[in-house]
């Protein structure tokens, strides 16, 4: 990869990380849009503000379950689109340690998942519903986008500009090294300059010189933006961030070379925490899309909205456990690992580091394996899990297909491979230095 992104590595490296969609909307239990779709008052929202008290927040215990399940980093909602921040920000009193929990929130989260060696990043939204001085009457999303009473509303957007620098320099600032600043997002107008991008992003780099910064200063999901370019703007952002897909072909840049990117997605159906305990993708759905965002050169940022309470819901935890398990045989074969350049098998996917390919077998073969490696580049095989020996065979029935590698368990040859994990079994495949 460019050398622009070496100080992306250790987050491509990492692979797998947890996104956390937490503040007053959780309480509505619906969605973070909830001001926004029912073109609420900061009025009428004031209840969620004055209610808000999650007494079980224990982010130790969010790291702990974080790791286990294979996430090396985490992006927590410092502040979404309500405006109301997890920070005990100096420039406003919409925040966490004004409501009963009188915390800051996103520094125990900051320190715990920190203490438990894992990224840490912050979401700040670039929009604000709650700031009187961001765009109101004729906005594309805010409360008060066709509300007439706002039609001749006074408000001086260059002072909220100069707020939400403030803020990114608080973040910046009083909370240790930060490793990723998510923005979300950019959209018509609003972009760029508009932000004041070039300043906002010098600033940035100036206090975390190490920091990684998503594109969406430039765009929202449906872009790359100026990053895929010969001549990239300074705030175009150090990876491509889609948003509930994976790229069918992950992403490369206008001229043909790999670009950082990460796919975000929902665990349920919401970003937002929803009592609904159905539509949870399972364990096998997010490793081996995990496996598929590897196999691309792509990293997986999977959401749990955590509770009013300030737990996780139950069913995400069934799976964060569930996800635990695969990689505590498996996790060699996604971090640090990235395209193999070996093609997609029919099986499922290869993984790569250096020498060694990881084939991640997803479904149940009728006889020997194939790989499409020649069999005088492989030094050996073995199984993750256990490290024990796989053969390579020859048997009659192969002979048809001579360029392709073969591999079953055991003699005589009709025995049939049988995949140890549902979910996703990974052989390791050793290759000789010269492959
Ligand atoms: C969607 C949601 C937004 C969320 C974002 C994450 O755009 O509308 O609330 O924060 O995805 O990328």
């Amino acid at each position: 990869m460019d050398k622009r992104f070496q100080h992306v590595k250790w987050m491509m490296d990492a692979r797998f990380g947890l996104f956390i969609h937490w503040g007053l909307y959780c309480i509505n239990g619906v969605t973070e849009w909830k001001r926004s779709y029912e073109r609420l008052s900061i009025e009428e929202y004031e209840q969620y503000f004055e209610e808000f008290n999650p007494i079980d927040f224990n982010p130790r215990e969010w790291a702990k379950m974080a790791r286990e399940a294979g996430m090396r980093y985490a992006v927590l909602t410092v502040k979404h689109h309500e405006g109301f921040c997890l920070f005990d920000s100096a420039y406003t009193d919409y925040k966490s340690t004004n409501t009963k929990c009188g915390r800051d929130l996103a520094r125990e989260f900051a320190e715990a998942f920190r203490a438990e060696g894992l990224g840490v990043g912050f979401y700040y939204s670039l929009f604000d519903w709650h700031h009187p001085d961001y765009h109101h009457y004729g906005d594309l999303y805010h409360p008060m986008r066709d509300n007439e009473a706002y039609k001749d509303y006074q408000y001086d957007f260059n002072r909220y500009l100069e707020y939400m620098h403030n803020q990114i320099r608080e973040l910046c600032t009083n909370y240790g090294k930060i490793d990723i600043l998510w923005f979300d997002n950019s959209y018509g107008e609003m972009r760029g300059e508009k932000w004041k991008a070039t300043e906002l992003v010098s600033m940035i780099r100036s206090l975390q010189p190490d920091i990684v910064i998503n594109n969406r200063l430039e765009c929202n999901a449906s872009a790359k933006g100026s990053i895929s370019t010969a001549n990239p703007t300074v705030y175009a952002g150090d990876f491509v961030a889609p948003e509930q897909i994976i790229p069918p072909e992950g992403i490369l840049d206008d001229m043909g070379n790999d670009l950082p990117w990460e796919a975000c997605c929902t665990m349920n159906n919401s970003w937002c925490y929803t009592p609904n305990p159905y539509n949870y993708k399972d364990a096998k759905c997010l490793i081996r899309k995990l496996v598929e965002c590897v196999s691309k050169g792509g990293n997986l940022l999977v959401n749990i909205g955590p509770n009013a309470r300030g737990k996780f819901p139950k069913p995400a935890m069934k799976v964060l456990r569930d996800m635990a398990e695969w990689f505590e045989d498996y996790g060699k074969s996604i971090w640090n690992c990235g395209k193999a350049g070996l093609g997609k098998p029919d099986w499922g996917y290869y993984t790569r580091n250096g020498n060694y390919v990881y084939a991640h077998l997803l479904q149940q073969e009728i006889g020997p394996i194939a790989l499409n490696i020649p069999t005088e580049k492989i030094k050996k095989i073995r199984r993750v899990s256990d490290g024990s020996e796989v053969l390579i065979v020859r048997p009659w029935v192969t002979e048809l297909f001579p360029e392709y590698t073969f591999i079953n368990f055991q003699e005589p040859i009709q025995g049939t491979f049988l995949l140890e994990n549902e979910i996703d079994t990974v052989l390791e495949i050793e290759l000789k230095e010269e492959y």
